[in-house]
């Protein structure tokens, strides 16, 4: 059965106003120094991205009812968080204006959607998390995770079980939310794939692409698997096979007869193809899956539209759909069956990473400590936020 995950909403959620008790009472924590990445306008992200430290409420001043202060222990920088800071993602960063350590203030947003932190204190009242659960964003731009600390309002956070996390790093549940999530949901919920069926999916070697191989291992179904062509084609591709890839082969590839052939042939239908990429890498991979099969768009890699011959449309009857997770997950919200769901689909994935049968994508891991020089820290967050740096980077703190 799944564990209930703790929603924090209403009046439970925004703590006990006026229950007699001086602020002083009301938190646990004393004045933090925290740092943060913090851009004041949208920009390439390496030139609007700047660390400072802010100055989070003490305990004289209080915590407002309902929040709660969070440690942050690893979030990573997912390609959207990126598109976010350059203005070009439908979820705006939140902008508020942030006091700083010194006296000075700063308005602006901090960078990251996606990471897991550590309640270090609540404000009396909050009943639903408490100091030493880990917590996850609700929503995407609920609040900034690339900081050492923040302080977040009780009911945009979700507490993961204790119990699950056994077994699991945090870099695990910080990476939980928007990869593996979104493989898991684009294999169950558009099509009725039986066992031996193929799936069809370009940037194969990206965090989506790698959780859609292990879960279509684990659940019985096959993957073809295509990633960019490169030198030491090779490397990747046992890579990605050792994880349980089918057949991986590189875009270049897929235009040689011999691929084409093999895949004209295969035991099985491909019912269902997955596109980050877009442009000629989406056409290239949908004239492989089966007449009646399902295009499913969730990425745009390349900058390039997806466009498709109107004979795939009308011969094979090619479905082409998107798939957005955050709007999967805003329709949870309040519809308890859906909020089952959600904790029933990340309580399989660290079962499974638990078990061994999952592995979080690499991750070039940016150790920033709290006490750091800021020019440390800077130098730190502006390499982990470069466009085509080769590397997936996380924070971890
Ligand atoms: N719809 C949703 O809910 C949802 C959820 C999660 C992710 N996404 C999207 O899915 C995509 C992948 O995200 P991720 O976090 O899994 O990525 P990631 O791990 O950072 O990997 C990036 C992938 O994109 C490829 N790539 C980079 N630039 C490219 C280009 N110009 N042309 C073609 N391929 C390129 C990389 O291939 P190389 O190794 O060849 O560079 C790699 O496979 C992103 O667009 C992201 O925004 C969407």
């Amino acid at each position: 059965m799944a564990t209930r995950l703790l929603f924090l909403r209403g009046p439970a959620a925004r703590g006990l106003r006026g229950c007699g008790m001086p602020n002083s009472m009301r938190v646990q924590a004393r004045g933090l120094a925290a740092q943060a990445a913090v851009y004041t306008e949208t920009g390439s992200p390496q030139d609007v991205i700047q660390v400072v430290e802010r100055e989070l409420p003490d305990a004289a001043d209080g915590l407002e009812p309902g929040q709660v202060v969070v440690r942050m222990l690893a979030a990573p920088v997912n390609p959207s968080d990126l598109n976010q800071i350059e203005g070009t993602y439908p979820v705006r960063g939140r902008f508020a204006t942030m006091a700083l350590r010194g006296g000075a203030t700063i308005h602006g947003a901090v960078g990251g959607n996606e990471g897991v932190g550590e309640v270090v204190a609540t404000a009396h009242g909050v009943d639903g998390v408490q100091p030493g659960d880990w917590v996850v964003p609700r929503r995407a731009g609920e609040f900034g995770t690339w900081c050492s600390h923040t302080v977040a309002a009780a009911d945009g956070l979700v507490a993961i079980p204790r119990a699950w996390r056994a077994g699991v790093q945090p870099a695990d549940v910080a990476c939980l939310k928007v990869n593996p999530s979104t493989a898991y949901r684009m294999l169950r919920d558009f099509a009725e794939l039986r066992a031996g069926d193929y799936v069809i999916q370009n940037g194969a070697n990206s965090g989506v692409g790698r959780a859609v191989i292990q879960l279509a291992r684990h659940w019985g179904f096959r993957t073809i698997n295509v990633v960019r062509d490169r030198p030491h084609l090779a490397t990747l591709q046992q890579e990605l096979q050792a994880l349980g890839g089918d057949i991986v082969v590189s875009d270049r590839q897929l235009g040689d007869e011999d691929v084409k052939q093999r895949l004209r042939s295969l035991d099985a239908p491909v019912r269902l193809g997955f596109n980050c990429v877009g442009g000629r890498a989406t056409l290239q991979m949908t004239k492989f899956i089966s007449a009646g099969g399902t295009l499913v768009s969730y990425g745009g890699m390349s900058r390039q539209p997806v466009t498709l011959p109107t004979s795939l449309l009308l011969f094979n009857d090619i479905r082409a759909r998107g798939f957005w997770m955050n709007r999967w997950y805003a329709d949870c919200q309040g519809d308890s069956a859906r909020e089952a769901e959600m904790a029933a689909m990340w309580q399989d994935i660290l079962a499974l990473v638990r078990g061994g049968a999952f592995a979080t994508q690499p991750l070039a891991e940016s150790r920033w400590l709290a006490a750091m020089p800021l020019a440390d820290a800077q130098r730190l967050v502006s390499s982990a936020v470069a466009w085509g740096s080769g590397a997936k980077h996380a924070f971890s703190f």
